[in-house]
């Protein structure tokens, strides 16, 4: 993965932040070959947003670093499909969450009382904030997404989250010990 040095290193002045009064701006995050190699990059973005930025299968996608559930780190997480959707898996207790629009998957069981259990997906709603993602020239940005809607992933947008090592940060809730991926 590309850290947020490295991909500060390819970047030049000039490309940090692109903005006219009739659109907003975008947030340089690297160049498109150096995220394509490295497949996630991770940045603070307007030196207020902690993104994670992903190339999978010939897309890029973006979204809040921390995953909406307990914080934990996205970049660390599996990309995997689950009914036809891409998916982030959180790598603390695998909750997924939609790559393209940071939905949180679950699945459900059809009737509790008939044998063999039959589960079918179902989805809580937007739950971790996804970003824009636009190439200009082989360099990518992203554009925050700011409506004004609260989104769960929003509460761990803040300097404790930013600052913590990696091995220090993980939550040890009862949820931990389970992994169900379910709410
Ligand atoms: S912190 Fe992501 S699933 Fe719990």
């Amino acid at each position: 993965m590309l850290s947020e040095e490295e991909a500060s290193q390819s970047s030049t002045s000039s490309l940090s932040l692109v903005s006219s009064p009739s659109s907003p701006a975008l947030h340089f995050i690297g160049k498109k070959e150096d995220i394509v190699r490295a497949g996630r990059v991770t940045k603070l973005v307007n030196g207020c947003r902690d993104v994670l930025v992903l190339y999978h299968q010939g897309q890029l996608y973006a979204m809040d670093r921390r995953c909406y559930h307990s914080g934990g780190e996205l970049q660390n997480g599996d990309i995997e499909e689950f009914n036809g959707r891409l998916c982030i898996v959180c790598p603390w207790h695998k909750y997924k969450i939609t790559l393209a629009e940071g939905e949180g998957l679950y699945q459900a069981v059809e009737n509790p009382t008939v044998k063999p259990i039959r589960t079918y997906w179902c989805s809580k709603g937007v739950k971790q904030r996804v970003h824009k993602v636009t190439e200009v020239g082989g360099n990518i940005f992203v554009t925050l997404n700011d409506s004004s809607k609260p989104i769960e992933s929003d509460v761990y947008q803040v300097e404790k989250y930013r600052t913590m090592p990696e091995s220090k940060t993980e939550k040890k809730t009862p949820m931990a010990l389970y992994s169900t991926g379910h709410l």
